[in-house]
């Protein structure tokens, strides 16, 4: 196949920051899709309607004047969000979300919830709002092997969630694990669950095996190869319950590659030619757009786009890093070839 047109996609987990960056990296997601679910982990948290209405604003202003592209607000989720902003935040049209970050589990989660149960309230009331609840699937016990913070995460915290709160829709973020696909693949329609790129593309040997690759570095870390089988089984699948998000988490070079260098890897100038490369991978590149296009807006409850994106298979090198001198972020595949292209 050397051409393919999709329903024009969405990304249902999507880091843009603010200033700088923002300006740097929001052109490229807004070429792709036509709307990304906004994380709210900025310093500080994005915690009410009010700072999603002014972040809603700022993203705005960086989208290029020749595209369409719409911010899905999102609030982050902590022990102090009160009811009252949750039922505004169920009147605001602007706001789609909210992310529960166990405290310590990631980036910028240091104000997010030490005790799970302690918000079960927050969780009736999102329930009986219906608003979505994002989550970042991952203990944050410093006891735990990094490479089974997920599968703990789901034993110990998301089962008795799920089992408690029946009607409440959950994403199980950027999942890396077969415990956490089989965990989402055995749930009800209301948990579904999001894939990145990297994820697809790799397992953890890229991150450690002959030197440390600090860009491949993310959270949750990569993990084994038949964890990563498993995720490309569950994405090209043609369940609903799998989508795409991609985790792009822009951050300065220099923070990265560093003796302790941050989490998260920038995906969004080559997003969806990423994910085709993934599914064509798995001979699967029927199943990109629905993927792509339609089970994301399916579960959030909202139309799916009426334009298209046209991809097409032609190579093209990822530059080593994006934006300027000031900000300089160096992308998934830097360097690299990559086999599809959009088309302009
Ligand atoms: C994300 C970030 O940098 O904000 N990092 C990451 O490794 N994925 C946070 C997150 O989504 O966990
Ligand atoms: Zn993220």
């Amino acid at each position: 196949m050397n051409k393919l047109t999709l329903t024009r996609p969405d990304d249902w987990h999507l880091h843009v920051r603010n200033g700088d960056i923002l300006k740097t990296v929001l052109p490229y997601t807004a070429r792709r899709f036509a709307r990304a679910i906004i994380m709210p982990n900025l310093k500080p948290p994005v915690t009410t309607v009010d700072q999603a209405l002014a972040y809603r604003r700022e993203i705005l202003a960086a989208v290029p004047s020749h595209l369409n592209f719409t911010p899905l607000m999102t609030l982050y989720l902590t022990a102090a969000t009160s009811l009252e902003e949750i039922k505004k935040a169920a009147q605001s049209p602007y706001i789609h979300a909210f992310k529960l970050y166990p405290a310590g589990a990631t980036t910028h989660s240091e104000a997010g919830v030490a005790d799970i149960k302690s918000v079960y309230p927050i969780f009736e009331a999102l329930e009986k709002y219906d608003i979505p609840l994002l989550i970042h699937g991952e203990t944050a016990a410093a006891d735990c092997d990094i490479f089974d913070r997920e599968q703990a995460f789901i034993e110990q915290l998301l089962q008795a969630i799920v089992a408690t709160f029946p009607a409440l829709r959950i994403v199980l973020e950027h999942i890396t694990t077969r415990e956490a696909a089989d965990f989402v693949l055995a749930a009800s329609d209301r948990v579904a669950a999001t894939l990145t790129p990297q994820h697809l593309l790799y397992n953890r040997n890229a991150l450690l095996a002959g030197g440390i690759r600090p860009h491949f570095y993310c959270l949750p870390i990569l993990k084994r190869e038949h964890h990563r089988q498993a995720l490309v089984t569950a994405a090209t699948s043609g369940n609903p319950k799998f989508f795409l998000g991609t985790d792009s988490a822009p951050h300065p070079t220099h923070l990265k590659e560093n003796a302790c260098g941050c989490a998260g890897c920038f995906s969004a100038h080559a997003a969806i030619e990423l994910y085709a490369e993934a599914f064509e991978q798995a001979n699967a590149l029927d199943k990109l757009e629905a993927f792509a296009s339609f089970y994301g807006p399916d579960f959030y409850q909202l139309p799916r786009n009426s334009d298209t994106l046209t991809l097409i298979k032609s190579t093209w090198n990822v530059p080593d890093v994006y934006g300027s001198e000031a900000v300089a972020i160096t992308p998934l595949k830097a360097g690299e070839t990559l086999a599809w292209k959009i088309r302009d």
